[in-house]
């Protein structure tokens, strides 16, 4: 996968946004949320993270401890499409391992992985509504649920499209 080039520009916009917060530590996770917002790849690179605390007069493993406390914030590129399977308790109850198991076939990598061209990260989520039409997972922020393989791969292959389009 691309690795993200951090250069000049990015890191003075994301001065600016230390600055708008008044180069204050209490505001450390905001600053990083809007940081990782500049960058495609949605991660705190090891470069930014570091400029980040020296802005801040503070440890990089303070820097770190936010990042991978909070679920939003990541330490390593997700793929340009994120799919989160639910596995809350209707889910469960409605086997979200089947669809599982099918999403790491077609995508050939485990929950928690990043495909090799940086199509798609897959990961699990908690419940975001779509109980009814469970077992669910959503595509960023588009949610498909009464899924069958035929529909499922579909939906890949139409993201497929995008991604390489
Ligand atoms: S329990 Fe899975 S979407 Fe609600």
């Amino acid at each position: 996968m691309e690795k993200t080039i951090v250069d000049r520009s990015l890191l003075n916009s994301i001065d600016e946004i230390i600055e708008r917060y008044n180069c204050d530590k209490h505001n450390l996770l905001t600053i990083l949320q809007e940081s990782q917002g500049l960058i495609p790849e949605h991660y705190i690179p090891e470069v930014v993270a570091k400029h980040i605390g020296i802005r801040l007069n503070m440890p990089i493993s303070k820097v770190y401890d936010v990042i991978t406390f909070f679920s939003a914030l990541n330490d390593r590129p997700k793929g340009k499409h994120v799919i989160q399977l639910c596995k809350s308790s209707v889910c469960r109850l409605n086997k979200y391992q089947s669809l599982r198991d099918i999403l790491e076939r077609e995508l050939l990598i485990k929950m928690g992985e990043t495909t090799e061209d940086g199509s798609f990260t897959l990961e699990y989520s908690a419940c975001f509504g779509a109980c009814d039409v469970s077992p669910a997972f959503r595509i960023d922020d588009k949610v498909y649920g009464n899924l069958t393989e035929g529909k499922i791969i579909e939906i890949i292959n139409d993201y497929r499209g995008i991604s390489h389009g």
